[in-house]
């Protein structure tokens, strides 16, 4: 018996234009994709560097399973803590320059786990309006007051911080590229603040992680803000091509994370091939540094190409180009259409973005090729006289 609620809410999305289904993947992930029994061009990954498909995590994952075996069936403070979990943790805190790391077993569960860790009741968070589903859900666990500043609007964050009361404890919380719209926050200056209104600094280095900076350690590295910056967490599902978190930071920071996140503490730790492949990934970062270029070129000619035929892709100095639409059904007609093209660039609506700014996510891969970029770019003209959609 479906009670009828369900019915109802499911019949509402349909009707919104907000309905989601899944896509079934076949094959790997590669630069090209098996979709619903169909070869298409993969525009929609996080597979930013092609490291998930990379020989050396393959047999990295599979020697991992023949020496430890397939889990640890225990969290870290039972019995689940392993060599490898601390042989990661030692290669993070290497790359990121922090006296050390901790991994969590994805970065939904960090971001919904520290910040409870760090603020509560009477404590006040500072948040930007783009910030990521799990920061938002971290910021409502917390029970701890959330002002939300508008995106990377750094007059307006420090207009807030001045009318907080010095005593409270205070948390200024941000992505340094942001998810959804590939841009910067202006880190420098919200460390500035942080700094000058006494209040910790967290960033989410999801999408910065093996791309930016030194050896792809991220934002914070590439501007020199590593000891002003109190915590970073970034995912090693997405550039890093396999799955799992971590949190960077101060030795203290790390022992109240053990002893007071729940999300790290309740939870069976991550197991053994998932470790040996983030180990991987990471050595991989230093031994094949064209992979970044080769990223970096295949952003600026599809961002150029895009541009030449007229779409509006923002701020975006990265590999997320986001190519504005507006309406939610519209959005998604577009990318059904370039999928006929044979082109996957995933719609993306709200709640994930704000209402009017639903949009393709196009993320770019090192892997893709010169006809590849051509392909997607014929499969966008051919679309765009349907659609009345342009900058200008
Ligand atoms: C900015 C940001 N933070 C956190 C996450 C969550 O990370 P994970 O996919 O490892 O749960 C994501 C992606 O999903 C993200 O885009």
């Amino acid at each position: 018996m479906t009670p009828d609620f369900i019915r109802e809410e499911l019949e509402r999305l349909k009707q919104q234009g907000l309905y989601r289904k899944l896509r079934r993947v076949e094959g790997e992930q590669g630069p090209t994709l098996i979709v619903d029994g169909r070869e298409v061009l993969n525009l929609s990954s996080n597979n930013y560097l092609g490291l998930a498909t990379h020989p050396a995590l393959r047999e990295a994952a599979k020697r991992a399973i023949d020496r430890y075996g397939c889990g640890t069936t225990a969290s870290r403070l039972i019995s689940g803590n392993m060599t490898l979990h601390e042989a990661l943790e030692e290669k993070i805190a290497a790359l990121k320059g922090t006296e050390t790391a901790l991994v969590f077993n994805s970065g939904f569960q960090a971001n919904v786990g520290i910040i409870p860790a760090l603020v509560g009741e009477g404590d006040v968070i500072f948040s930007d309006a783009l910030n990521h589903a799990s920061i938002i859900d971290g910021c409502r666990l917390s029970r701890a007051k959330t002002v939300i500043y508008p995106h990377c609007d750094v007059n307006r964050l420090e207009d807030d911080l001045k009318r907080a009361p010095a005593s409270d404890r205070k948390l200024v919380v941000t992505e340094t590229l942001f998810s959804m719209d590939g841009d910067e926050a202006p880190l420098d200056r919200i460390v500035d603040l942080a700094e000058r209104y006494r209040a910790m600094m967290m960033v989410d280095e999801a999408h910065a992680t093996g791309i930016f900076g030194p050896n792809g350690a991220g934002v914070v590295a590439k501007l020199g803000l590593t000891e002003r910056v109190f915590l970073q967490m970034g995912t090693l599902g997405k550039a890093l091509g396999g799955f799992g978190a971590y949190v960077a930071g101060s030795r203290a920071l790390r022992e109240l994370l053990i002893n007071r996140c729940r999300s790290f503490i309740f939870t069976t730790s991550l197991p053994p091939p998932v470790l040996a492949t983030a180990i991987a990934a990471i050595d991989l970062l230093y031994k094949e540094p064209q992979r970044r270029l080769a990223l970096w070129h295949n952003c600026r000619a599809l961002k150029e190409g895009l541009k030449r035929l007229g779409f509006s892709v923002g701020q975006s100095e990265s590999q997320i180009l986001p190519v504005l639409i507006g309406a939610a059904q519209k959005c998604m007609a577009f990318s059904e259409r370039l999928l006929e093209e044979g082109v996957f660039a995933q719609g993306i609506r709200p709640p994930t973005v704000p209402p009017g700014t639903s949009r393709l996510r196009v993320t770019l891969m090192a892997t893709h090729t010169h006809e590849h970029l051509h392909r997607a770019l014929k499969a966008f003209e051919a679309a765009k006289n349907e659609f009345r959609i342009f900058s200008s």
